[in-house]
């Protein structure tokens, strides 16, 4: 039995105690003086039963993101457990070799309780994976990015006021595994890195500041069938790439440090601008724009050794999905982004716990093709929906009125919505329009195709080099009028799945709904 307390010196402290009981004596690789949970090392074919203790004083659930497992296992918000209760997970790991990340998951909760800390990532092995001698032990790390802001006595400070809601919550501190101003001590070796973006709402564009290209080998939860190697990599909320990191032919004391570098169009052009004005509007309290150029980790070398693994060719054979596969090529299902009211929807609902029994159903065993795509119907709405925005706002103020920083915040805010309000009419559907990154719950998918011909090509341009599209996904970055086709098995397990947008502010707003599979 073994007891994990997750809290850390620079955090409120938020305590959890997963339970797991009998398991190998590696199951759980411990983050010291960390805020993130421990890693769980899992075995595909493993029986895994984990006793979910609820020490918050508020209600939580854990999901476990990435992993294929039975709807009562899923830390659907529906079986949130309250102070000083108790909740047992059982399932198979069926998944295949992939970094997987587990995480709150209580509705209206689920953006705050992660950002506290309520998340940690899940290593899956297997066979075919061990075939392949990838770097491992102390050669394969962790690589968890998110961004937070702190306070005046260095707690995290997280924001409720409608911009941060309505857009996402952005840090003005990256940390890397928990850390600030992250630092790898490496050797003259290639490494393998399980990058996860567990950020409420920041996007990443990970590249290396001296232009040498970056290599996968494997996304969200698995290995690709052969390696990719790109100029930089897009890494949404909820997005896991695998990244052989090699440094060998490196000198010992030399360093390369690995950036988020700029790109432009995943937020409305007015907020774009807003923010990059400056403080004028007050709407963003981070001073790390969205898309901004800044440093995620620095990487040293400590030591030049001789030898290093090779990268593989070829990786795991896997069967690549196409419209042949499915049922419903000519009708796929819809999931449609737009926002109402200030509310992001999806297909044109909000979800809310006492509406769980609102799903779409999909036969058990089938293969869908799935459509994400922003829905200029009601988008066209949005002018209307300023005005109301006009009034939340002001709600949100006098509610959180006790603090003079937010409040300045949310003025500025405010009269930036002012302005926006007024040329709602002006800049059409399209001006509210966001990247979301859409997670779908349970089975793995693979992506089919994307249809830019809706997005700014100077946006478009900065991010589409980016996108790891040949593997096994969950979550998918879609930008702002771009269509996404998808191919998703809903096999094994009967029940709710959600699915939802993984910006965790978007995702409490309600941007999330569900399929029933049976
Ligand atoms: Cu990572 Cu339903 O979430
Ligand atoms: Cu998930
Ligand atoms: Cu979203």
């Amino acid at each position: 039995q073994v007891n994990i307390f997750n809290s850390g010196p620079a955090t409120q402290v938020q305590k959890f105690i997963a339970t797991l009981r009998k398991g190998p004596p590696n199951t759980l690789t411990q983050l010291p003086g960390n805020y993130l949970g421990p890693i769980l090392n899992f075995q595909q074919g493993q029986k895994v039963r984990v006793f979910f203790n609820n020490n918050l004083k508020e209600p939580s659930i854990i999901h476990w993101h990435g992993l294929h497992v039975p709807q009562h296992s899923d830390g659907h918000p529906m079986y949130s457990i309250n102070t000083g209760e108790q909740f047992v997970y059982e399932f198979e790991v069926l998944n295949r070799a992939g970094t997987s990340f587990y995480h709150s998951h209580s509705h209206n909760l689920t953006a705050e309780q992660v950002y506290r800390g309520l998340a940690g990532l899940i290593v899956v092995n297997d066979g075919d994976e061990a075939k392949l001698e990838l770097p491992g032990g102390e050669y394969d790390l962790p690589l968890v990015i998110q961004d937070r802001s702190f306070d005046s006595q260095n707690q995290l400070q997280y924001l409720h006021a409608m911009p941060e809601r309505i857009m996402g919550f952005l840090g003005s501190n990256i940390l890397v595994n928990g850390k600030p101003n992250a630092e790898f001590s490496v050797k003259s070796r290639a490494y393998r890195f399980r990058a996860a973006n567990g950020s409420n709402s920041r996007i990443y564009k990970l590249g290396w500041e001296d232009g040498t290209p970056l290599t996968a080998i494997g996304t969200d939860a698995g290995l690709l069938a052969k390696p990719e190697t790109r100029p930089y990599i897009m890494l949404a909320p909820g997005e896991r790439v695998d990244l052989w990191l090699d440094f060998s032919g490196r000198k010992a004391g030399s360093q390369l440090t690995l950036y988020s570098l700029p790109y432009s169009g995943v937020m409305p052009g007015m907020y774009d601008r807003m923010h990059k004005d400056g403080g004028g509007m007050g709407m963003m309290h981070s001073r790390l724009p969205q898309g901004g150029k800044f440093p995620i980790a620095v990487f040293k070398v400590s030591e030049k050794v001789s030898d290093s693994p090779k990268l593989p060719e070829k990786l795991v054979s896997f069967q690549r999905l196409t419209e042949r596969d499915v049922d419903n090529a000519a009708n796929p299902l819809p999931i449609a982004i737009s926002m109402q009211h200030m509310k992001p929807l999806l297909n044109g609902k909000s979800f809310a716990m006492d509406r769980v029994m609102d799903f779409e159903k999909v036969a058990l065993g089938s293969i869908k093709k799935i459509k994400i795509f922003h829905d200029h119907d009601s988008a066209g709405q949005h002018s209307g929906g300023m005005g109301m925005m006009g009034g939340m706002q002001h709600g949100d103020n006098e509610h959180n009125g006790e603090s003079g920083d937010h409040k300045m915040g949310g003025m500025g805010g405010m009269g930036g919505m002012g302005g926006m309000g007024g040329m709602g009419g002006m800049g059409g559907g399209m001006m509210m329009e966001m990247a979301h990154p859409i997670h779908l719950h349970g089975q793995q998918y693979q992506i089919l195709s994307r249809n830019a011909a809706k997005v700014k090509p100077a946006d478009y341009a900065t991010v589409k080099d980016g996108f790891i599209d040949s593997g096994w996904k969950d979550t998918v970055l879609v930008m702002p009028g771009e269509t996404v086709e998808i191919v998703k098995p809903f096999q094994d397990y009967k029940g709710l799945f959600l699915y939802h947008c993984h910006n965790l502010e978007h995702e409490d707003l309600g941007m999330m709904r569900q399929f029933y599979i049976g």
